[in-house]
């Protein structure tokens, strides 16, 4: 069962522990993996966040993409795509900044034992559910058929491509990829990353997924993977919306009658997709 973690009660919800930087990851142009170390870690499950803060600039929320079961490891892979994220990547090791968190309902890992898994991402996205991956693969005989279909822009935006490759090595985890636009040298498959779902196999009716990247994808994997038979509350996403408490004061991160911060990010598509038509209005 993953248990959801949550800051000590006792302190301050609002006031950062401090973090270090360990080590330093160039994973894609733009984007970095740190691993780090903070006083009073104790873990996370996967797909909650920690509110993270280069002083001086701004504190943003970003996913745990590391292992959930190695408790004392803190792992996050960011983007650089406005001034507070920017901050974060241009950190070096050794640096210290702000942490506030675990936060938020983890993606329900459990709830795919004896079933086949799906785990769908695009782009950055395969972040938040990488910790998903590990704990499956950890516990590999718990569950049925693994697939992973990842969709990224291009090549050389391709994340976590050494891993996609190992996994893909690996007899007991179908790994299938995609991009949208081909660059010389590529042999691989071009289109959408639900057009993936075309190619594999697995049992509609006793799967879970787990799909994580840019909304419109989350939209248009949620709504094929239905199309296929699988049950809207067997389809797992996570939602991002701007945050600045990220414990449910503030409402910034509010979708109709739920804060993404609180009540997700991780939302099953039974409950989100009559919030998400809301907002399409
Ligand atoms: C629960 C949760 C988990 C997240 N996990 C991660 C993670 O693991 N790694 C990560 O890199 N980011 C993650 N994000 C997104 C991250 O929080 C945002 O990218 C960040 O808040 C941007 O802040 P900024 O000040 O750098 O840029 P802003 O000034 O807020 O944005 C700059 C520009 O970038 C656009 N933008 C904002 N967010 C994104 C985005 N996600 N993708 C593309 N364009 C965007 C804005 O529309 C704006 O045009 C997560 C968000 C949430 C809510
Ligand atoms: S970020 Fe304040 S309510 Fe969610």
């Amino acid at each position: 069962m993953s248990t959801v973690l949550a800051p000590d009660p006792q302190l301050d919800p609002m006031v950062p522990t401090l973090a270090r930087i360990t080590r330093k990851i160039d994973e894609i142009p733009d984007v970095v993996t740190f691993e780090m170390e903070a006083d009073g870690w104790s873990g996370f499950a996967p797909g909650q966040f920690n509110m993270l803060g280069p002083f001086g600039v701004g504190e943003i929320p970003i996913s745990l993409s590391g292992p959930a079961s190695k408790r004392e490891r803190l792992v996050h892979t960011i983007r650089a795509v406005g001034p507070v994220s920017r901050a974060l990547v241009e950190l070096q090791e050794g640096a210290v900044l702000g942490l506030r968190g675990p936060y938020g309902a983890p993606w329900p890992v459990e709830r795919a034992q004896g079933r086949d898994v799906m785990v769908v991402a695009g782009g950055l996205g395969l972040a938040p559910v990488r910790p998903v991956l590990y704990d499956v693969l950890e516990n590999r005989d718990d569950y049925e058929k693994v697939i992973v279909l990842y969709g990224a822009r291009r090549p050389e935006e391709m994340l976590f491509a050494d891993e996609l490759s190992t996994w893909r090595a690996r007899f007991d985890i179908e790994v299938a990829v995609t991009v949208d636009h081909a660059s010389v040298g590529w042999h691989g498959h071009v289109g959408v990353v639900t057009s993936l779902l075309r190619t594999v196999g697995y049992d509609p009716a006793n799967t879970t997924a787990y799909v994580c990247g840019p909304e419109i994808m989350m939209r248009f994997a949620a709504r094929a993977l239905t199309d296929a038979g699988v049950a809207p509350g067997e389809i797992w996403l996570s939602m991002e919306r701007n945050m600045h408490c990220a414990i449910g004061l503030c409402g910034h991160c509010q979708l109709g009658p739920v804060f993404i911060c609180r009540d997700g990010p991780v939302f099953d598509w039974a409950r989100l997709r009559p919030l998400m038509q809301q907002e399409e209005l």
